[in-house]
């Protein structure tokens, strides 16, 4: 008899928790549609991104980078890959306000315009400046491209800590306007280029003319995990203990392809604000693998100056340290005495 009463009262418990367990489960589900509507409204009130299909990263952090594609090039009146396809297009990455640089490259290497047969062809891309002579300064910058013509300006602010825009906005208006030409350089405006060894180098038939990129590939990597260091990167970000190999940014060739592959592929991958570790993330997503130099001196960082006659006689692609050591290297470079 114990035993029968005590049955039906376990029973009743045990209901009672099920319940218990049915209102949490309801609490739950009604928190999740709530959180949904939330998103749907949220995402509503931005039609645009959603008619385009556009990645809503809010709030980037310190890590991540918001690359909202909404950018506009403000400047933009180059003939360059829209009344002349070039063979080769070498964009320069420079700060607004270093015309210094701009003017050394356009007298040295940025000179020649046919090269071994093929049509060569230089872009300056910046964004724009910024404190206190901003607005003086984008009056020189206008000023120097009534002049030039070879400079295109996008209109987000142009800092370090923007180049992944940089970067990305190159590739818009790579894939918007230079789809006939085959290859594009990256370089940065401290570069000593020795064109003609890079067109060399291209023109070769071991070259391929798609899905290529190459300079110096950086390989294994290390994730940095020491918060207290530059280019930290949390586990939550980037969880493998190694990055994608990338070409070091300061100087690298692709095909064209690659550049409006990279950009479609971009909105799968959300941007960190390491630019040539983010390049490499697009590329590993393209499975596209950028190839290394065979030679040592093709694609030179850091090095012990002055090169010698024959390392500078092979390189693509070094480091200066001045507008000096830039204008002697392309002179050494036009002297057929500077030889291996
Ligand atoms: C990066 O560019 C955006 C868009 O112009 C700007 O709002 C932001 O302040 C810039 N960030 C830095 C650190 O310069
Ligand atoms: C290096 O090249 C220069 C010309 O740029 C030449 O005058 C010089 O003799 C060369 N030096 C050597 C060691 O060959």
């Amino acid at each position: 008899m114990r035993q029968m009463r005590e049955k039906p009262r376990k029973a009743t418990v045990l209901m009672a928790i099920r319940r218990r367990i049915h209102k949490k489960h309801i609490c739950v589900v009604f928190l999740g549609m709530t959180t949904f509507l939330i998103y749907l409204i949220s995402e509503s009130r931005n039609p645009e991104t959603l008619e385009l299909g556009q990645p809503q990263w809010d709030d980037p952090g310190p890590y991540h980078v918001a690359y909202p594609r909404n950018y506009k090039f403000i400047m933009d009146d180059t003939p360059v890959c829209k009344s002349r396809d070039p063979f080769l297009l070498l964009m320069v990455v420079v700060a607004p306000a270093d015309v210094a640089a701009r003017d050394v490259i356009r007298k040295t290497w940025a000179k020649e315009k046919v090269v071994l047969g093929q049509m060569v062809d230089i872009l300056f891309l910046m964004g724009l400046p910024t404190g206190a002579h901003a607005e003086q300064q984008q009056q020189k910058l206008q000023a120097e491209n009534q002049q030039n013509h070879d400079m295109i300006q996008s209109n987000f602010e142009d800092s370090t800590y923007n180049l992944t825009i940089k970067t990305m906005v190159m590739m818009e208006w790579l894939a918007a306007n230079c789809q006939k030409t085959t290859f594009v350089m990256k370089v940065d405006c401290d570069i000593f280029l020795n064109v003609q060894n890079l067109v060399k180098h291209l023109l070769d038939p071991s070259t391929a003319k798609q899905n290529y990129v190459t300079g110096l590939v950086i390989e294994n990597r290390p994730v940095l995990r020491n918060p207290y260091i530059r280019f930290y990167m949390p586990r939550e970000i980037v969880a493998e203990p190694v990055y994608p190999p990338y070409p070091l940014g300061t100087a690298y060739v692709m095909s064209l392809d690659v550049a409006v592959n990279i950009l479609t592929v971009s909105r799968e991958v959300k941007p960190i604000n390491i630019v040539d570790v983010y390049l490499g993330m697009c590329l590993k997503h393209l499975n596209v693998s950028p190839i290394n130099s065979p030679e040592a001196y093709t694609f030179v960082k850091d090095t012990i100056h002055p090169l010698s006659n024959c390392s500078l006689s092979k390189t693509v692609a070094v480091a200066t340290v001045d507008t000096t050591m830039m204008m002697n290297y392309w002179k050494k470079s036009k002297d057929p005495e500077t030889k291996c």
